[in-house]
């Protein structure tokens, strides 16, 4: 069986390369698998945060769902603190995976900093509740952008050291899906950082709840080169690279056709047409979120069904992990 699951914070708007690296696949992916998408609280809380801030968030990444294309009948959309299961299999699993391999996971040495001393706990257990995340609904695929492949590496060998351990197979190994030509989308105003909500400047990304005006004012601002043509050369032209690439993105066309069509185009041309066909595909999600955001009480009720539909496949896996692992039910 093939079974689908991914998630994504509720720390702040959902950018382009949520959209063009998480979200699209997503969509794509409901017409052929089963499919649990899930907005992750529990990871959120990993750095300091506003309780207003991760309600208001919750919903409005499930806005955001909602309008890039999900469907809440075909798929399971809720957030993780409303299921059980993670934060229990995650202590169970954390119980099973050595330090060794946490310590050598680079986004946690990213979002530490310096200030590694006073990182939380669970920020370094984090890619241990992602393991929880997948393989307690015995996930088999997990569309994610290009930065989660170290954390879909450690989710397969923590599934692989349950199996060992206890001699059985019972966690499936998830494949990890990064597929498409934005898998890493740069930031507008430098093309060699990633594209991403905690960037101070808002010029940096394109949110998904931008207005037409405001997509279209940052595609003009986005930075460029003085090379006039319209040339992919991700090393020594970046920021003119990632903008081919968000319009091969865009387009659902590859970066090699976007070159070969504006091949005797000037760069400025290029620009506008990749200004207007963003507003074009990008404008409709922002005002369908919009109005979705105006509706709380039909995206709780989203959530709610959801959590309930989550529970009713993660429960019953977590009954036989604990019978597996020898807890007592009296
Ligand atoms: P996050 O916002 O960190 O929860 O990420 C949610 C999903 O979006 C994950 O699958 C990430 O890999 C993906 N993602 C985040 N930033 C980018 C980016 N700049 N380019 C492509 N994918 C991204
Ligand atoms: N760590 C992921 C990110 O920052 C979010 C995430 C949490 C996730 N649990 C997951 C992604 C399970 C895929 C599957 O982007």
């Amino acid at each position: 069986m093939n079974r689908v699951f991914s998630g994504i914070q509720p720390t702040g708007s959902l950018h382009l390369g949520n959209y063009l690296g998480a979200l699209k696949r997503f969509v794509e992916m409901q017409d052929d698998y089963e499919c649990i998408y899930c907005i992750v609280d529990l990871h959120a809380i990993t750095m300091p945060y506003d309780p207003a801030e991760l309600r208001a968030n919750t919903r409005e990444v499930t806005a955001g769902f909602l309008a890039s294309g999900l469907d809440p009948e075909r798929c399971v959309i809720f957030n993780q603190s409303q299921c059980p299961m993670h934060p229990r299999l995650g202590w169970m699993l954390s119980c099973l995976t050595p330090l060794g391999w946490l310590n050598r996971m680079t986004q946690f040495k990213e979002k530490a900093g310096k200030k590694r001393e006073q990182a939380s706990l669970g920020l370094y257990g984090y890619p241990v509740l992602q393991a929880a995340d997948i393989i307690g609904y015995h996930a088999t695929h997990v569309p994610v952008g290009e930065d989660q492949k170290q954390h879909l590496e450690l989710s397969r060998d923590i599934a692989g050291a349950f199996n060992r351990q206890f001699g059985v197979d019972f966690f499936p190994l998830p494949e990890p899906v990064i597929t498409g030509e934005a898998t890493r989308v740069m930031s507008l105003r430098d093309g060699t950082k990633k594209m991403s909500k905690s960037d101070e400047s808002d010029y940096s990304r394109i949110n998904l709840n931008d207005d037409r005006d405001t997509i279209a004012l940052k595609f003009r601002k986005a930075r460029t080169d003085s090379e006039p043509g319209v040339t992919y050369d991700a090393e020594n032209r970046p920021e003119a690279s990632n903008l081919i690439t968000i319009y091969a993105a865009l387009a659902d066309t590859s970066r090699q056709a976007v070159v070969d069509d504006y091949a005797s185009a000037q760069f400025s041309d290029f620009k506008k047409a990749l200004t207007e066909l963003a507003v074009e595909k990008l404008g409709p999600v922002g005002e369908e979120m919009k109005r979705l955001m105006a509706d709380p009480g039909y995206v709780d009720g989203v959530l709610k069904d959801g959590a309930e539909r989550a529970r009713a496949i993660a429960m019953p896996i977590q009954d036989e992990v604990e019978e597996i692992m020898g807890f007592l039910k009296a």
